[in-house]
């Protein structure tokens, strides 16, 4: 066998295999090499939950600004994408976002959003099958989102078709996310509603550019809506892979809000965060030099069995803490609180309610390492 870090760069990303099914040589990295130099992609690999958890608190040595400017696909969302950005501007341009993604104004969509998911779920009731990827799990969040931007919902075809369209095989697409940057600017000219419309007033009153605002809504819209489609999709195809555990879900030993939280470190939408050290640091035994990127393996360690008892195992009922799913420290997840209650308001409707279903054909994986979901997922009704 060849040593652990000759193994680790072996390891391709872009592997169809390995996107199916990480977990293997996530453990591999975790046992042998737990923050380890990858050559391919000229990263640092941290694979251990302890590791991963310190880091994404540490965003003094740790930044999501530095040394990202060239890199194209930042170039085109833009300068004020709390993602690639760094205290105190950071801070600054989260405070003008964040009011609708507290619990409370989030609570307020509940309604609508039941509203919506059994609009979106009444052609697969009524035909007995359906793609619940594509059908469901995709157009909810970019109506969600495009509701809360204040852009128009007749917008959530066009929309959703471009977003699916962003991950390929070879990387982002750059022609889908131009086109949706150029959306995101016509909506910040047409639009008085919604986040959109507390942007433009923010810039207006000298909070912020206009480039920078465009750069926060478009970051926004990015950052809403793939990975609650993966959170319903990948979720939706693990319950019907688990038939025992949906059936908790079903008779309601579980609830649809635990249902979520272990889905969410089951099968992490978010696999990989990216980090730039500011300087030399020591980590998990290694020396990471500075100004090197460093990938935050956030689906190893959601299956670390240092953290999680019995970790490759799904457990609806085990309301295990510190899943890194959504992140930690002061990027933590904005949308947290919509995307929990996205997914339960689909979970409930789609596992609770509408009867027992099976798969009715291969599903189709994003082609991507750093978002783990699915664009394809053919259900019918069982007839058990
Ligand atoms: C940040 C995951 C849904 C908006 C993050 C981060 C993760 C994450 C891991 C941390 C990024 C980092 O540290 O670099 C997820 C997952 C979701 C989800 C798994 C769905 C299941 C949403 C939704 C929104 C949203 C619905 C709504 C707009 C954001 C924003 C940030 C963020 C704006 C950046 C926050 C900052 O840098 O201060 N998310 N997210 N996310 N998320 Fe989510």
């Amino acid at each position: 066998m060849s040593d652990p870090i000759s193994q680790a760069s072996a390891l391709d990303f872009a592997d169809a295999g390995f996107r199916a099914d990480p977990y293997p040589v996530y453990r591999h990295l975790r046992d042998a090499a737990p923050v380890t130099y990858h050559e391919p992609s000229d990263a640092w690999l941290v694979a251990r939950h302890e590791d991963v958890h310190r880091t994404l608190r540490d965003e003094r040595r740790f930044s999501n600004g530095s040394g990202s400017r060239a890199d194209p696909v930042v170039a085109v969302v833009g300068a004020g994408d709390l993602l690639n950005l760094d205290p105190p501007r950071h801070d600054v341009l989260r405070r003008i976002v964040r009011a609708p993604f507290a619990p409370p104004a989030v609570a307020e969509l509940e309604r609508a959003l039941r509203a919506q998911v059994e609009r979106l779920v009444a052609p697969l009731a009524d035909a007995g099958a359906g793609d619940l990827a594509a059908d469901v799990a995709w157009p909810l969040p970019v109506w969600t989102m495009l509701r809360l931007l204040g852009a128009p919902e007749a917008d959530v075809p066009r929309v959703t078709a471009l977003v699916r369209a962003l991950d390929q095989p070879g990387g982002v697409a750059l022609d889908e996310l131009r086109r949706l940057r150029r959306y995101v600017e016509e909506t910040m000219e047409t639009t008085d509603e919604g986040l959109v419309a507390d942007v433009v007033a923010a810039s207006a009153a000298g909070e912020l550019t206009r480039e920078e605002g465009a750069g926060l809504v478009m970051g926004l819209l990015l950052a809403g809506t793939a990975t609650v489609a993966c959170l319903i999709a990948n979720g939706a195809l693990v319950l019907l892979r688990h038939p025992r555990q949906r059936q908790r879900l079903r008779d309601g030993s579980v609830t649809p809000a635990m249902t979520v939280e272990e889905l969410l470190r089951f099968e992490s939408p978010v696999q990989v965060l990216p980090r730039r050290t500011t300087v030399p640091v020591t980590l998990g035994g290694s020396t990471i030099p500075a100004d090197a990127t460093v990938l935050l393996l956030l689906g190893s360690a959601n299956r670390d069995e240092r953290r999680f008892v019995h970790a490759d195992a799904l457990d609806l009922g085990r309301r295990a803490r510190g899943a890194v799913a959504l992140g930690g420290g002061i990027h933590f997840c904005l949308g947290a609180a919509l995307a929990r209650l996205e997914g339960r308001v689909a979970f409930e409707r789609i596992f609770r309610d509408l009867g027992p279903l099976e798969l009715a054909g291969e599903p189709e994986r994003l082609p991507s390492a750093d978002v783990r979901g699915l664009l394809r997922l053919p259900v019918r009704k069982a007839r058990s």
